[in-house]
């Protein structure tokens, strides 16, 4: 099927329209290498099931995954390990606190993390993948990840190594988790491991189509491949709708509805499933999304991306609820 020009216009409208929701946010100044990112950039890009790409605004641009490495992790142990051992060691409870509070934990003393999505559960399910060392650990995770995007991936040194000197809180959060038994390995290897992650840097063309997989249940229907299984697909997007924006999940499923997973680098994966009903006749076979606009929110979600997100979904009638 051919690239539809209709399609391709109204996302370059939306993105001028929703560039000005930047001021709502700011970049994510606790990381340095991330504050110093100019906070007025916006761009998308979504592809369908054909492999036809519709990339607007700042797309040419780079950026690290940050939290949205979460979402691919407990996918990659799933599949490495099942989704039972993974689930056993990490709940599915959204919180309704900020991504790297530790007040759940001292409040309620779980009996594992409330889910892999904030800090806490991240670096436990991190510190759990396959590898004696954090270098095993990150290659394993990184070889899963080209193999879903179809190309080689880097780490952005410099932001790996701003958030290595200035992750006091995750440092804390590591230590509280040994000091719970979550975490079998030490401390300084878990963190390693996770900023690792964090620092993978990739498009927002990448983001699209690791979110057209999701969509599509662990199959990417460009390349015919089977990725991961439908039990996990189903878990990652209910993790998406109800802990992937953190605590504007609720909001975001409400305005947008569609399960997405953010990063405090101003990147949005989402995962648009197939709607044969759907009122509109845009993406009724599915989408994937990538978004990235820098300034984010007191959540931690970008700004405009949000709203863009907001916008575009009402008008293709996008929304799984
Ligand atoms: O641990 C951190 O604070 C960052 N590496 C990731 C946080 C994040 O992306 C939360 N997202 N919205």
């Amino acid at each position: 099927m051919q690239n539809n020009p209709h399609i391709q216009e109204q996302l370059e409208a939306w993105v001028e329209d929703n560039k000005g929701h930047a001021i709502l946010g700011t970049t994510a100044q606790y990381i340095p290498a991330l504050g110093k990112e100019d906070p007025s950039q916006l761009g998308i890009c979504m592809v369908d099931d054909n492999g036809n790409y519709y990339c607007a605004g700042d797309t040419d641009k780079e950026f690290t995954l940050q939290s949205i490495s979460k979402a691919l992790t407990f996918i990659a142990l799933s599949c490495n390990y099942g989704l039972e051992f993974v689930l056993e060691r990490v709940d599915v409870e959204p919180t309704g606190e900020a991504f790297n509070s530790i007040i759940p934990f001292e409040i309620h003393r779980p009996n594992k993390p409330f889910n892999p999505f904030i800090n806490a559960g991240a670096i436990t399910i991190s510190a759990l993948l396959p590898g004696q060392t954090s270098q095993k650990k990150y290659e394993f995770l990184l070889h899963f990840l080209e193999e879903l995007v179809g190309h080689p991936l880097e780490l952005d040194k410099e932001v790996y190594d701003s958030e290595w000197a200035t992750s006091h809180r995750n440092r804390a959060l590591a230590y509280y988790l040994k000091e719970a038994k979550f975490l079998d390995i030490e401390v300084e290897e878990a963190l390693d491991i996770y900023i690792r992650q964090c620092a993978i840097k990739v498009s927002t063309k990448d983001l699209a189509l690791i979110g057209l997989i999701i969509a599509y249940d662990g199959y990417n229907p460009i390349t015919k491949v089977k990725h991961f299984s439908d039990e996990i697909a189903q878990v990652a997007k209910v993790l998406m709708v109800t802990c992937g924006m953190y605590n504007s999940s609720g909001n975001f499923a409400a305005h947008v509805g569609i399960p997405a997973k953010s990063g405090v680098s101003g990147g949005i994966m989402a995962a648009v499933p197939p709607k044969l009903h759907s009122q509109t006749y845009e993406f009724r076979a599915g989408a994937g999304i990538g978004v990235y606009g820098p300034a984010i929110d007191v959540q931690g979600n970008s700004a405009a991306g949000t709203m863009m997100l907001r916008q575009i979904s009402k008008e293709w009638d996008l929304s799984i609820f």
